[in-house]
């Protein structure tokens, strides 16, 4: 019997080094405690499912890279979203608005439609869509339900104030408002220089908006090349591959949300938010893919809409292609991309923190 209890205490030690070894692991193995997504298609994961508007890929070829197959992602696999939610450790993808329920809403919601823009009514055309500020008050019955789960508000802001947030949107500000004039007035009452002030400003006050509901770690995805996709450069031509009037245009949108985040920056002084050049961040890695076809959808498309015919045969090797349909990238691009996003230290690619540091304690 003594001998038993020796051993035991000899053993105790050792039992409790292992699982606090176990415990450090789980915790280190994910690097933030949930993670918010607001956006657009680039990112949706099945918001748009239950709505009823004509931007939906919730059928195949959509998701046929994707585990669980067509789930609403505008991809054959995996989103840069999902690219940054692997690198970041998470278990399982964030879950759509609709979908989170109970504690699941602690690891965070992804609220991003497709169609949505910064303003209200963009996308209309389509159908209904999520809109940046309707994402925001879906955000807070998220911030009430996970006050109800603690029962603190306390607790409930700490765990909110360490979760990422990320923002992408702004795409069909453009390609689903300023450049449809035959149905949306915008194109025609403001210059460029007017639109990309309007929709910065309307961006910062959802920003604001985001803080006051205890964001603290926040990064801001600027548009991307839209007037290279295949869509675009079908509709307005383009030489030799992309239509530059587009991405002018656009660039003077992204301008503004950089000197935004920096004033974000200096005004929310609890608060850290960084700009993603997505457009700095596609012109790094694509060179580096010699065999990449940059004009060609992968997939057949829809000829207005630019999605996939639904159940049509997609290309055989998705990799060799850097759209799937007629906007949104393939997940061999998004691979890069979410990969660049989380490795880069390049103040052009991500500044003022890069990846690392703004999710840093
Ligand atoms: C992003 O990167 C591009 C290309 O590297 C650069 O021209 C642009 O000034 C950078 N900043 C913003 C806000 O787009
Ligand atoms: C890209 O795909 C298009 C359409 O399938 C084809 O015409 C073109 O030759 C391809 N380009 C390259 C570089 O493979
Ligand atoms: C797809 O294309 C890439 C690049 O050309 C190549 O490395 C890969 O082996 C191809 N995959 C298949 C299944 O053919």
């Amino acid at each position: 019997m003594a001998n038993f209890n020796q051993k035991l205490t000899l053993f105790l030690p050792f039992f409790f080094f292992l699982i606090l070894k176990l415990q450090t692991y789980a915790q280190g193995d994910q690097q933030v405690p949930c993670y918010f997504i607001f956006g657009d298609s680039l990112a949706d994961a099945g918001n748009n499912n239950i709505l009823l508007t004509l931007t939906k890929s919730n059928y195949p070829p959509y998701g046929i890279d994707f585990p669980l197959g067509a789930t609403g992602r505008f991809c054959n696999g995996r989103t840069i979203i999902d690219v940054l939610t692997d690198l970041l450790g998470f278990k399982q993808y964030i879950p759509p608005f609709p979908k989170a329920i109970g504690r699941q809403l602690l690891q965070g919601v992804n609220y991003a439609s497709a169609g949505s823009g910064i303003r209200q009514e963009t996308g209309k055309d389509l159908g209904q869509r999520v809109w940046l500020a309707k994402q925001l008050v879906q955000h807070s019955n998220t911030v009430s339900r996970i006050n109800g789960i603690f029962g603190n508000s306390r607790v409930a802001s700490d765990h909110l104030s360490k979760c990422l947030y990320t923002v992408g949107i702004g795409s069909n500000d453009y390609i689903n408002n300023y450049y449809k004039p035959e149905i949306y007035v915008s194109g025609n009452i403001y210059s460029p220089e007017e639109y990309a002030d309007i929709l910065a400003k309307e961006l910062e006050t959802n920003l604001k908006l985001l803080h006051s509901f205890g964001a603290k770690v926040v990064a801001v995805f600027g548009l991307s090349g839209i007037g290279c996709t295949p869509t675009v450069v079908e509709k307005f031509g383009g030489q030799p591959i992309c239509y530059n009037k587009v991405n002018s245009e656009v660039q003077l949108f992204n301008d503004r949300v950089q000197t935004l985040v920096n004033r974000l920056n200096k005004n929310l002084n609890d608060a850290k938010f960084t700009y993603v050049n997505i457009t700095s961040i596609f012109a790094e890695i694509l060179p580096q893919i010699a065999y990449i076809n940059f004009t060609a959808s992968c997939c057949e498309r829809m000829k207005d809409l630019g999605t996939c015919v639904p159940f049509s045969a997609p290309c055989s090797n998705r990799s060799n292609y850097e759209f799937f349909d007629g906007f949104h990238p393939t997940e061999s691009t998004n691979k890069l991309v979410g990969n660049r996003i989380f490795t880069t230290k390049s103040p052009q690619d991500i500044s003022p923190y890069t990846l690392q540091q703004l999710i840093a304690a």
